[in-house]
């Protein structure tokens, strides 16, 4: 700058040179005001979208799953005019190859689907059943206890699986392609096989001992000569590619009636389990209202029941919206203090309200109104954590009015799909259907086996979830879709049981109170609270000095593992751009755009 000022001077005469150098005075100080201003804008809006990390970002289509074979088959047949229903339903059975660990055709899940053209969000509830012949009792021993070798890893612990039903379903009601052409790349990966990453390895080996029970478990994830399969070894399955041709040659039928409902049903029979060929050929998809509710002027659209995602996490937003979280910053002390107290509340009232809305009444519209999120605030110390044993569920009833209610695509139409599917643990009940080629999973573990008996993820269960024939197991998946002035703006959900709620709040909180770009507001240290057990849960990344200050609040702070995996889409609507971003805590995850 001196050196510009130098030469472009030296021409004039000092008298100019004097009112010039005056001038330059005058105007360098407003000039290095409003260059810094701008300077410190641009530095601002660098840091937040820089932030720790970048997402990928795309304007016409994003994809975002756990599994890259996944994502970029979705993304291909979005290239190729599909739509995201379609590129979903794609993704949902490559997953069901490539990701045996929780990709299914034997489990079942939710969809959320929020078409640009309309307001309406539609929920597609493919959760599994209770076999018919299911029972309260069946899962108690002699003495009256649980028994949960046989509530997860028999063949009782499964539920009639839903995931064909409700990927047929979505595909007939808002697709553009045939099952058959969307099935077409997982039967080739299943059929020619699929490289293994090293994720795949760890999980086999993690759940041997479980596969080494069931002989059709063993042929399908070792060799014949009985090792394990190695990073960088194609892995093929033959059973699963036919059983995936028959649904492809004959639209879901080819599930759950015909052969592959036969070898189900005599799975059941040799084994002692209960689904029957009947309680397949009567199993149905259904399509519900998602629940909804708003956060500092967002529209949140999320899973209804028979998952308790929804509700919970428009509950919990419903009570610190009553805070000025923003200020209280990030995973500050005071900000986890409420986000606690909050959480402990509303798991506090999923053990007594939340099941099957098709067998009992859930309190849904008391739940997600403000009105009762002012009356629970009112209880919240701000400086005191609440014993758990000092919470209850609340009187939600009170606040009904009378009047009685994940993978994440964005298309290249503004179309949204937010999904979450599982078998429930990874592997499910590790139990391979003899000659069918899949896993059945163990959801029948998501019932309360008795009251205040407690599933797999330490979640408290009571009445509204007991085991019934053909009743739905309580979930807390959450597949969600925020939306800013009517349009799709944030896409999200996440893995994990219990903490799927948990996760999926703080990536919305992470975005609008905290102004996170989507791939930091995903990468962020997470904090779970569940009401029992009485601790807040954290991952890696909270300072010392927060968890001190919350241990003085009466918190007890305890470090585990690495919380969901939050495969996660941003919109910005304006300019036109897509921001995706894969959860690094699951390495396959991929996010692709263009
Ligand atoms: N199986 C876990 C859940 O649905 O919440």
């Amino acid at each position: 700058m001196k050196l510009w000022i130098k030469q472009s001077c030296h021409r004039h005469s000092t008298k100019y040179r004097y009112t010039f150098t005056m001038k330059l005075l005058i105007i360098l100080p407003v000039l290095f005001v409003i260059l810094n201003t701008a300077q410190l804008q641009a530095n601002d809006e660098a840091i937040l979208a820089g932030q720790r990390a970048e997402p990928v970002t795309g304007k016409t289509a994003m994809v975002v799953t756990s599994h890259q074979l996944a994502t970029e088959i979705a993304l291909e047949i979005l290239k190729e005019g599909g739509n995201a229903i379609d590129a979903a339903i794609a993704a949902g059975f490559v997953l069901a190859v490539t990701q045996p660990r929780s990709g299914n055709i034997g489990g079942g899940g939710f969809m959320l689907y929020s078409p640009s053209y309309s307001d309406a969000v539609t929920a597609i509830d493919y959760r599994e059943t209770a076999p018919s012949k299911a029972h309260e009792k069946m899962f108690l021993d002699d003495m009256g206890n649980g028994d949960q070798t046989l509530s997860r890893f028999s063949h009782l612990s499964a539920g009639v699986p839903g995931t064909v039903a409700g990927f047929a379903l979505a595909l007939e009601k808002f697709g553009t392609m045939s099952l058959a052409e969307v099935l077409q790349p997982a039967i080739n990966l299943a059929k020619n096989g699929f490289v293994v990453p090293n994720r795949f390895v760890e999980g086999i080996a993690a759940r041997k001992q479980v596969f080494d029970k069931w002989p059709s478990s063993k042929a399908k994830f070792f060799k014949q000569d009985g090792s394990s399969y190695q990073a960088g070894e194609i892995f093929k399955q033959p059973d699963l590619a036919k059983t995936l041709q028959l649904i492809a040659d004959k639209g879901a039928e080819g599930f759950y009636t015909g052969e592959t409902a036969r070898l189900i049903e005599s799975e059941m029979q040799k084994h002692g389990g209960l689904i029957s060929y009947e309680d397949l050929a009567n199993y149905q998809a259904v399509i519900r209202q998602p629940v909804h509710g708003t956060y500092r002027g967002f529209d949140v659209y999320s899973m209804s029941p028979p998952s308790s995602g929804g509700v919970h996490i428009v509950q919990i937003l419903n009570l610190l919206e009553q805070y000025p979280i923003t200020e209280y910053g990030h995973n500050s002390a005071q900000t986890i203090h409420l986000m606690a107290e909050a959480m402990r509340r509303a798991y506090a009232d999923r053990a007594s309200y939340l099941g099957d809305s098709d067998f009992i009444k859930v309190p849904l519209k008391g739940l997600i109104s403000k009105s009762y999120s002012q009356a629970i605030v009112k209880n919240i110390k701000l400086n005191r954590a609440t014993p758990s044993v000092e919470i209850k569920a609340g009187n939600p009833q009170h606040y009904e009015s009378p009047e009685t209610t994940h993978f994440s695509i964005v298309d290249q139409f503004g179309n949204a799909v937010s999904n979450t599917y599982t078998l429930n643990f990874s592997y499910g009940s590790g139990i391979v259907v003899t000659g069918a080629g899949f896993l059945l999973n163990n959801e029948m573990d998501d019932f309360s086996a008795k009251p205040g008996a407690t599933n797999a993820y330490g979640l408290m269960g009571g009445e509204a979830n007991k085991i019934e024939p053909n009743k739905r197991m309580l979930s807390s998946m959450s597949p969600t879709i925020v939306k800013q002035a009517g349009k799709n703006f944030l896409i999200t959900g996440s893995p994990v049981g219990s903490r799927i709620i948990s996760t999926t709040l703080q990536v919305i909180m992470n975005v609008i109170d905290h102004k996170m770009n989507i791939q930091t507001a995903v990468n962020s240290p997470r904090i779970h609270h569940q009401w029992w057990p009485d601790e807040i849960r954290i991952e890696q990344g909270i300072s010392p000095d927060t968890i001190k200050l919350l241990t003085n609040r009466g918190h007890k702070m305890v470090q585990k593992s690495a919380m969901g995996g939050s495969q996660s889409i941003l919109v910005d609507q304006e300019n036109r751009r897509l921001y995706g971003a894969a959860d690094p805590r699951q390495s396959t995850s991929k996010a692709t755009g263009f």
